[in-house]
């Protein structure tokens, strides 16, 4: 055992550890260091706990601490960036997983010992139970969409909605019931609990794939207040705040995804974008009949290299690619030859929150050279040449002209406002959004076909010949 006061001050500095963890994440320069601080107070809080409850042998902490350690390790060195959103969605179905058994755990002991705890923790020990069982299917289910096990594209059914809330209103029935009755009775429990791991489903497979992201934040904002349940059924001070922070942040980063987007959170979460009207509005736009004008690499590189100003809009398509080394090599070789370069950031613009930021921080790029969509949207008119990388939906002028547009009053990059244009993908394909970019039939966009990274070596190869 340890000194209880002693186990209150390891949470109170686990606790200092995960708020300024978090604020260190708010910058690239400084993330490394708050996800390591993050991770020493978790480090903290979890030796206290199994120390001070005895809860395990030595030997087994110790072999769990280099377990976990050798998974971690292996998950973080093998997901490859693109994979990151379907681990976060593993981890946080992990997380609900948790919530749920020791929820379940607390009931079956109190239940089954005879025992009526006070209303209050039967109602925490239910919510703890129900919002653990939807986070951990729901998390399986985003994970399999984007993992390709199953298809990603919105399931849906007629009176999809009402059913859903009807298996709610089920489990609300069900836990009122359960708590209100003295007797030791078990199936209600169960009932709520195969309801809520059900409920997790339906709520999630009418989420088209590429609206995972935006899932994947919410849910572990739910993974965060399911544990800040059990960590009021157990007594545990550094299980509630670490569940608030978790809990907060991840509600946060969905509210900005969606503003980002400009779509409310109910529209990704019932408006099954990605499903067939999407594709109808793609479709009904390519019949406009414009033409696209390509160019070859060698006048592309001479553009870049007597431009002056050169913004890089990096998207999607340079994720894929994998690109990022080669777009540094390029504006490496730009600036060596007097041109500035800079790099303009979309807050949507990949799969995931601070993609692009991830990327070009691995290839090197300093943080200094990239820009807000809000800095840079004004310098548009005096730049030379911006360089679309495999983005398109962040760059589509629909976004501000067509309120016809799915994507309408998404705030985007003001790409069309450059002296001119070079876009780099591999065919015509939309983005995300399914729909089409005027910006590609543009009289100031030349088009560069092909994957990123073979396009970029060669225009690497052709500006070092110049
Ligand atoms: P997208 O609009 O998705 O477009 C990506 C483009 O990359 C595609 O048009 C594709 O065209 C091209 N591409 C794919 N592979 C390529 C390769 N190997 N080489 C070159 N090009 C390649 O990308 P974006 O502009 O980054 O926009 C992101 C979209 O995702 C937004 O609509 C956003 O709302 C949505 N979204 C983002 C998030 C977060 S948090 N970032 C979350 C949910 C949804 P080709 O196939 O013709 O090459």
């Amino acid at each position: 055992m340890i000194p209880p006061f002693l186990v209150e001050l390891s949470y109170l500095a686990a606790a200092v550890c995960f708020i300024l963890g978090l604020k260190l994440l708010g910058s690239p320069a400084t993330a490394r260091q708050g996800n390591q601080l993050s991770g020493l107070g978790m480090l903290v809080a979890v030796t206290v706990t199994l120390f001070d409850r005895s809860i395990l042998s030595y030997g087994t902490i110790i072999g769990g601490m280099l377990f976990g350690t050798g998974a971690g390790l292996w998950m973080a060195r093998s997901v490859k960036m693109t994979s990151m959103p379907q681990m976060v969605a593993l981890l946080n179905g992990f997380g609900g997983g948790a919530s749920l058994l020791v929820g379940g755990a607390e009931f079956l002991k109190a239940e089954l010992a005879g025992i009526n705890p006070p209303i209050s923790t039967s109602i925490t020990i239910q919510l703890s139970m129900l919002i653990g069982a939807v986070t951990l299917t729901g998390s399986l289910i985003a994970f399999a969409k984007l993992q390709e096990l199953i298809g990603g594209r919105p399931v849906t059914f007629a009176g999809q909605q009402p059913f859903n809330i009807l298996v709610a209103v089920a489990i609300v029935a069900l836990a009122t019931y359960q708590i209100a009755t003295p007797e030791p009775i078990l199936w209600p429990f169960y009932a709520v609990v195969g309801l809520a791991l059900l409920l997790g489903v339906l709520l999630v497979i009418p989420i088209g794939g590429a609206d995972m992201p935006v899932v994947i934040a919410l849910l572990n904002s739910y993974s965060g207040i399911a544990a800040a349940m059990t960590g009021f059924v157990i007594n545990n001070h550094v299980l509630i705040i670490a569940g608030a922070l978790v809990g907060s942040s991840g509600i946060i980063l969905t509210q900005i995804m969606c503003k980002a987007m400009n779509r409310s959170l109910s529209n990704v979460l019932f408006g099954a974008f990605g499903a067939a009207s999407t594709a109808a509005a793609g479709e009904q736009r390519s019949a406009t009949g414009l033409t696209v004008r390509s160019v070859t690499p060698e006048d592309a590189a001479l553009q870049l290299a007597y431009a002056r100003l050169v913004v890089v809009v990096p998207g999607y398509g340079m994720a894929v690619a994998q690109a990022q080394h080669q777009v540094r090599e390029l504006a490496e070789l730009i600036e060596g030859r007097g041109g500035e370069v800079r790099y303009a950031i979309h807050p949507v613009a990949g799969r995931m929150p601070g993609h692009m930021n991830v990327l070009l921080a691995e290839a090197n790029v300093p943080y200094d050279k990239l820009y807000d969509m809000d800095q840079i949207n004004g310098e548009f008119p005096r730049v030379d040449v911006a360089l679309v990388i495999g983005a398109n939906d962040v760059v589509n002028p629909a976004a501000r002209s067509d309120p016809a547009s799915p994507i309408y009053g998404m705030p985007i990059l003001n790409v069309d406002q450059a002296q001119s244009i070079i876009v780099m993908k591999r065919g015509m394909s939309p983005g995300f959004a399914g729909i089409e970019n005027e910006l590609f039939y543009d009289s100031k966009t030349s088009m560069l076909f092909g994957d990123a990274r073979a396009s970029l070596t060669t225009l690497v190869g052709e500006v070092k010949a110049l």
